[in-house]
């Protein structure tokens, strides 16, 4: 044994020991030992028993757009694969989306009607509140979320409501409390509010427990960004802005500082989840937000990461279904704990 390894082992036992992997590898390099990482790559048992991070179907959130009518189904043009359903499809879609293992939904509605006040979005009888109603009637045990914005209730296609072209904060969230309650009271698991309005969360948190509903959650968007990678979902919820863009706000592709103050405030207004959005782009806020608070975090791979894919393997220029699978299972190693993805059908039937 060598006086090296003698000093290493008697005299700085941390540093062998240590999780600092830089140190611990130079420790190694010292004594000498040579190293074949390639060894823990030789095959694929070896390979899987290795593996750090997995994806499951427990991960995947699926979401789900309802329209008005019966027995209709259109497919999104934009988002290849993912469609529009009446309510009592929807129905049908849940039950075939248990029998694949896939334990969540995210409702998103097209209403019968918009107006400037955005009131369709807190009608007993509206779209979601039919569709959460119906769904529960058929499939009690999936855990269903109801996205809690007003683009597509109002003619602007903002998220919250709007004067002389300016969109209004606090007006915006008194009628979010108002959707939210109504979406609770239809028998919504959570809440997920999307519009990135300030102080919604706290105020939500706050209505939902004056009404009785201290049991729903609230799922927040907290860490979204003016993204054009939303293109296609407003194409699925007829829902693109009128006039401007978004990013009054929602936040600057450029910050990530600014995307942890948004998650601190809505943990503290009493988050129970917080989303980072959109994905692929943004894995080191997801990354930066669970080294730093111990919450569940989700992450929406996006209508426009879809359509990216789906263009490409149409052309045939990529293998869907491998580029799928490590979008997703890349998401989960960032931090993610669940996501949020069109593609959760056919995850769960590749997970079997
Ligand atoms: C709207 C909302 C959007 C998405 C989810 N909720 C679009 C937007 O903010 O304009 C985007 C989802 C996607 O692109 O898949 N509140």
């Amino acid at each position: 044994m060598s006086t090296d390894f003698f000093i290493l082992r008697f005299f700085e036992p941390h540093c062998i020991v240590n999780h600092n992997p830089s140190s611990f590898m130079s420790q190694l390099d010292l004594l000498n030992i040579p190293q074949r990482p390639r060894r823990l790559r030789r095959t694929a048992a070896i390979r899987n028993l290795v593996q750090e991070r997995t994806l499951t179907v427990n991960d995947l959130v699926y979401p789900l757009f309802v329209m008005p009518g019966t027995n209709g189904k259109e497919e999104v043009v934009s988002m290849p694969g993912s469609f529009r359903y009446t309510i009592d499809n929807a129905v049908r879609e849940c039950q075939e989306l248990w029998d694949l293992g896939i334990q969540c939904i995210d409702l998103f509605g097209i209403p019968e009607q918009k107006t400037e006040d955005g009131s369709e979005s807190y009608n007993d009888k509206g779209i979601i509140q039919e569709a959460i109603r119906a769904i529960k009637a058929k499939v009690p045990d999936l855990c269903i979320m109801t996205d809690v914005a007003l683009d597509p209730f109002t003619p602007f296609g903002h998220d919250g409501l709007v004067k002389d072209g300016i969109i209004l904060n606090d007006e915006t969230v008194e009628v979010l409390c108002k959707m939210s309650i109504s979406h609770a009271n239809a028998g919504a698991d959570f809440v997920s509010p999307s519009d990135m309005m300030d102080g919604r969360i706290g105020a939500i948190r706050e209505s939902l427990d004056d009404a009785g509903f201290s049991d729903v959650g609230i799922l927040s968007y907290a860490a979204k960004y003016a993204s054009s990678f939303y293109g296609p979902f407003r194409d699925a919820l007829h829902s693109a802005p009128q006039f401007g863009d978004k990013s009054t706000y929602q936040m600057n592709a450029g910050n990530t500082d600014e995307a942890m103050k948004e998650i601190e405030l809505d943990i503290m207004e009493g988050a129970d989840i917080v989303m980072v959005k959109p994905g692929l782009a943004y894995l080191d806020i997801v990354y930066r937000t669970k080294e730093r608070f111990d919450v569940p975090v989700a992450i929406y791979h996006v209508s426009g990461e879809y359509a990216m894919v789906k263009a490409a393997a149409a052309k045939g220029w990529i293998d869907e279904e491998r580029v799928m699978m490590e979008s997703l299972l890349c998401m989960k190693r960032a931090g993610g704990d669940m996501i949020f993805t069109y593609y959760a059908k056919e995850a769960a039937k590749r997970l079997r």
